[in-house]
């Protein structure tokens, strides 16, 4: 039996190896045929608003972005098969970030599912539906680790913890690429934004970056080579830079540490116009420098700079570059399409695009994904509301189809939208008062109704947040309160008497930390997709039971940020003592506060730290065991546990694994998230769970910049979040 397995194996594995020797080859001949021109051409990508026949024909153009009607898809290829001389297809392109016509929760929403399994095949349908449309290549996944939420593309990635960041990475590679890359319902996945990001200085937008190199390969750089490793066809350069060095230029990432180090020989893509924008970073004089500096860092494809195209030749002419690079700029180029089987199948099935939209499957894992992503702040009792009742639904974003789609949701159509005003109405009596008509709105004039109305119901639930236009790509914020009246409106809701609910739907972690003290209960739903209001009234009435948890830390006030729960110890470890402003007593003495890491405007912590979320269930975690406590690298720490649901809702719970290398050569992080597992329970019942950790896996980039495996003292938790479970030691021998 074994042995046809392996034998079974072996073929697949020489099948694979023929496919590749294959594409090589066509790869090679078609190469020995290009003129120098056609093969700059292939390494241009143009908006789909900036390309024309003609372009085509001649073959300047490899890659368009943007166009998404199969008909006009048809129409490109046409061209480019049959006018150009050597009949080379385009690869279509778009960013198809959190669904393509479905829209499933922003992609932060996603990561607090906890859940890599329901994130791939969100992926997958994304690529189904996108596909059919001709698009074959997305700009995601997004794997920037982001602990400032005043950068507003936190919305877009898995947030602050690099575990997680890199599972939700493999599994949305997955999604999209699917298991042969050739079939026509497949899509490239592209990693971005190579690297660093997400640390721009203050949290604003295309900001310089400063990554120490340890840094960088301990947090930043793990989820790109995780995404490497998955498979992940294509990387896109950052527009920032990182100590200096903007990313579409900086040779020693793209080359030494991507190429080099992790062995990856994929097609590497610059971001809108960042080879352009060397010039204005201040690091290329002019656009032909711009192209030179992107090619030998090794960038593969322009996107809209215009860089390669106007200059590459040029650059040849002058020595500047060589014919070399460009070869393998473009062998890589044409593998990707190659692999894709659009030589083969250069066009899209008109009569199929779109069939499969929004159809009932798609629906019902975006359902599922914007259920498992909400996650319960707080209950006071006030939830589930059983159905029948009477709600007063008030709030901008109760009735709000497109700004529940969040942001980068370019095709998702918001008369599919479900809103929680529309799927309430079918559990509950629903008295509606919107109160204010947007996020910012500042017009208090409807709020003394609010009184009268509130007496006719049972409970109130305010749908709060962001517009959808608040988050993602240049929309960053200072401050993170809620917008326009909104606060207000809590103020007057919570003076009603009425158990009152908080629903907010934002695209980042918003500072409400009074606002939730007002509420009997909130539910933070990050932007939830077509989907989110019948997940949110399921959730509401108990259909169905939170399980979402944070992916990154909430703070009380922006001022905390940069904030994540996997910091390095300081040498005053806070310990639980925060004089806060007002009770500092009058003329006290320069060290009555206790000299300890904190603000005394909003203290140490977080308000809710990472992995936090609340169930209608409880879990208890009991029976800890270690397989060891003295390991050697080469062993397996098992560690053994008893999960119980001790509360009267069957449920799905996260446990989580952290450890803590307790000395190392550098500071090391007071606890990291090394394995997580999402288990569903019936009401009293119990399973044993083990995690399992090679030692090796505590390995890090320490004090000679080296990744090693460092002996001594570690400790660990089994917890549902980063601030909670008993700690248990053990030690690493050599
Ligand atoms: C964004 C990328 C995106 C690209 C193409 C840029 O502005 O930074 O994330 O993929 O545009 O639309």
């Amino acid at each position: 039996m074994k042995f046809k397995y392996l034998m079974l194996g072996l073929a697949c594995v020489a099948l694979s190896c023929t496919k590749t020797s294959e594409i090589d080859r066509k790869v090679d001949d078609l190469l020995s045929r290009m003129t120098l021109e056609e093969k700059i051409g292939q390494m241009n990508q143009l908006d789909y608003g900036s390309v024309n026949d003609g372009l085509i024909a001649a073959g300047k153009v490899g890659s368009v972005l943007n166009c998404v009607d199969a008909q006009k898809v048809n129409a490109m290829q046409k061209v480019a098969v049959e006018q150009s001389r050597l009949g080379i297809p385009l690869l279509v392109a778009r960013d198809v970030i959190h669904g393509f016509h479905t829209i499933f929760p922003i992609p932060l929403g996603q990561a607090a599912t906890f859940d890599p399994a329901l994130v791939e095949q969100g992926a997958r349908i994304a690529a189904v539906e996108a596909s059919s449309y001709g698009v074959r290549w997305t700009f995601s996944p997004m794997l920037d680790i982001a602990r400032d939420a005043r950068w507003g593309r936190i919305a877009e990635g898995s947030g602050e913890d690099p575990y997680l960041t890199c599972l939700m990475g493999q599994a949305m590679v997955r999604g999209y690429q699917g298991d042969d890359l050739s079939k026509p319902n497949t899509m490239a996945a592209c990693a971005k934004h190579f690297v660093g990001y997400g640390a721009s200085e203050g949290g604003r937008d295309y900001n310089t970056a400063n990554i120490p190199e340890r840094v960088l390969r301990n947090v930043y750089l793990p989820p790109f080579e995780a995404a490497a490793k998955s498979g992940a066809c294509t990387f896109m350069t950052s527009f920032n830079d990182v100590n200096g060095v903007p990313s579409t230029g900086n040779r020693w990432l793209l080359d030494d540490v991507l190429r080099g180090e992790w062995g990856w020989d994929g097609m590497i893509v610059t971001d809108w116009n960042s080879a352009g924008e060397l010039i204005a970073h201040g690091f290329a004089s002019n656009l032909e420098h711009a192209a030179q500096l992107s090619l030998d860092a090794g960038v593969d494809m322009d996107m809209m700079a215009y860089a390669y195209i106007s200059n590459l030749e040029k650059l040849i002419e002058k020595g500047e570059v060589k014919q070399a690079q460009i070869d393998k700029a473009v062998r890589r180029i044409l593998k990707l399409k190659f692999e894709l089987g659009l030589f083969d199948n250069p066009y899209v099935d008109e009569s199929f695009a779109g069939s499969l939209d929004y159809c009932p499957e798609h629906l019902e894992a975006a359902r599922k994904c914007a259920v498992e992503s909400a996650v319960l702040l707080k209950n006071e009792g006030a939830l589930p509301i059983g159905e029948g009742k009477t709600l007063l639904v008030c709030g901008p974003l109760a009735d709000a189809p497109a700004d529940q789609l969040g942001t980068w949701c370019f095709d998702g159509n918001p008369e599919y939208t479900l809103t929680p005003l529309q799927a309430l109405r079918k559990y509950y009596k629903v008295l509606y008062e919107p109160m204010l008509a947007y996020s910012r709105d500042n017009n208090v004039s409807a709020f003394p109704k609010l009184r009268t109305a509130a007496s006719k119901a049972d409970a109130i639930v305010l749908f709060l947040g962001e517009e959808a236009i608040l988050s993602g790509e240049a929309h960053c914020l200072a401050d993170l309160h809620l917008q326009g009246a909104q606060s207000e409106l809590v103020d007057y809701a919570a003076a009603c008497g009425k158990p009152l609910v908080l629903v907010v739907m934002a695209g980042r972690p918003l500072t409400i930390e009074e606002e939730i003290g007002l509420s009997d209960a909130t539910l933070y739903c990050f932007h939830p997709g077509t989907m989110g209001g019948q997940a949110i009234a399921e959730l509401i009435s108990g259909r169905e039971v939170p399980s979402g948890k944070l992916p990154v830390c909430f703070a009380r006030s922006a001022g905390q940020y940069p904030l994540y729960y996997n910091r390095p110890n300081t040498g005053r470890p806070n310990t639980g003592h925060e004089l806060l402003l007002d009770q500092i007593p009058l003329n006290a003495g320069q060290t009555s506060t206790g000299c300890q890491s904190y603000y005394l405007d909003a203290g140490y912590g977080p308000l809710y730290t990472f992995g936090y979320g609340l169930s209608y269930t409880t879990f208890d975690y009991a029976n800890v065991k270690l397989s060891k406590t003295e390991l050697k690298p080469s062993d397996v720490l098992k560690v053994d546990f008893d999960l119980i649901n001790t509360g009267s809702y069957d449920a799905d719970e996260v446990p989580m694994l952290f450890v803590q290398d307790v000395t190392g050569s550098i500071v090391r992080p007071v606890k990291e998230l090394k394995r997580f597992n999402r288990v569903h329970l019936k009401a009293g019942q119990s399973q044993h769970i083990r995690f399992e950790l090679p030692v090796k896996e505590l390995a890090f980039y320490g004090i000679n910049d080296k990744f090693a495996l460092e002996s001594g003292e570690f400790r660990l938790w089994v917890a549902p979040d980063a601030a909670s479970g008993e700690a248990f030691n053990f030690k690493v021998i050599k």
